[in-house]
């Protein structure tokens, strides 16, 4: 197929483009630097540099693909995720790029949509299974995933095919939080959100680009793409412990987590979201069932020498 990715350049998003090159497919790439540009040729891929907010532009490019993939979001450091301030640029992407990247896919004919979202859209449900029949909370952090979806379910209400994949927490090298994660349980220090018996459900960044892969030749609608065993976090924080080779002396912050107002708030939910709907509709299968395999991976890529 030939298929146009954004945000195909980010530090997960470059594993899709580059799972979407080995799987067969033409890859044309939004690339907003020279460097960058540079970075998908090499890949296999062609670069092109368009403002994801201009529509006419946007259009030209879509012209005669089968598909347009929007990975973008501009999510910002650790260090700065209590900042408001801080999160303009992301929702500005969201939800302004979204709109421009439909409407123009719309207007150049292309048939099929993927657009990113998340799984901490649902609300806290303790040990019960979720699955996409849930509906969302709508808390305010959630605006701009919402509105992402909303234009792809627009583009399926207009005849065409709009697939928004939910991803989990993603995990995994060049997922920058939880390379910090990594780091910090090289010194005992585990990060652990709310209760110890809530669930918490990722996806390792490999696993959500053969996703992407998959979501090609998927019908219309919206899929959850987590692991297939979310742990407690509990058990998520001994993962990140067992991976980083020691004992979790300090699991932070814990409940604390639930003063840090609405930025952190969908963290420290239970979310133990189900893959199934994907895996059926597909055949998709993630290569690390739970976080304590792909922790384990991501340790020893990151770590070659321990
Ligand atoms: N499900 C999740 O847990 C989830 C979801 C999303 C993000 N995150 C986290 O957020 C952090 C960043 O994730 P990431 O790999 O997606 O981010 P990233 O490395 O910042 O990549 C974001 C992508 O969006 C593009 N982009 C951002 N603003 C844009 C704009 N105005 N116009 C066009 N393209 C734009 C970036 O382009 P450039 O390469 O030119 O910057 C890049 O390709 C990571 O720690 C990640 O784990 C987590």
């Amino acid at each position: 197929m030939k298929v146009f990715i954004a945000g195909g350049t980010g530090a997960s998003g470059k594993y899709a483009t580059q799972a979407l090159i080995d799987a067969g497919h033409t890859v044309t790439a939004l690339a907003r630097t020279s460097e960058k540009a540079a970075m998908l040729e090499l890949q296999g891929a062609k670069a092109v540099n368009v403002s994801v907010f201009d529509r006419s532009a946007l259009t030209k490019v879509f012209k005669g693909q089968d598909a347009v993939i929007n990975l973008t979001s501009a999510i910002p450091p650790t260090a700065q995720f209590m900042n408001s301030n801080a999160w303009v640029a992301n929702e500005k992407v969201r939800v302004e790029g979204s709109t421009a990247i439909v409407d123009a896919a719309l207007a150049a004919g292309v048939t099929r949509v993927i657009q990113e979202s998340v799984s901490m859209l649902y609300p806290d449900n303790g040990s019960a299974w979720i699955d996409e029949a849930m509906p969302t909370d709508q808390y305010p952090m959630a605006r701009a995933n919402l509105a992402a979806e909303a234009n792809a379910n627009r583009f399926t209400t207009s005849g065409s095919i709009g697939v928004v994949l939910r991803f989990g927490w993603f995990y995994g090298p060049g997922a920058k939080h939880s390379e910090e994660f990594l780091a910090l349980a090289r010194h005992h220090i585990c990060v652990q959100m709310g209760s110890p018996n809530g669930y918490v459900s990722s996806i390792h960044v490999s696993d959500a680009d053969t996703a992407v892969v998959a979501a090609l030749n998927v019908a219309a609608g919206t899929y959850n793409i987590v692991d297939d065993e979310p742990l407690q976090k509990r058990e998520y924080a001994n993962a990140l412990a067992a991976a980083a080779g020691k004992t979790a002396w300090l699991r932070v912050p814990g409940r604390a987590a639930l003063l840090l107002g609405d930025r952190s708030t969908s963290l420290t939910w239970s979310l133990r979201v189900s893959n199934k709907r994907f895996c059926i509709a597909t055949g998709w299968v993630p290569k690390y069932p739970s976080a304590r395999e792909g922790w384990i991976a991501t340790a020893k890529l990151l770590y070659p020498r321990d």
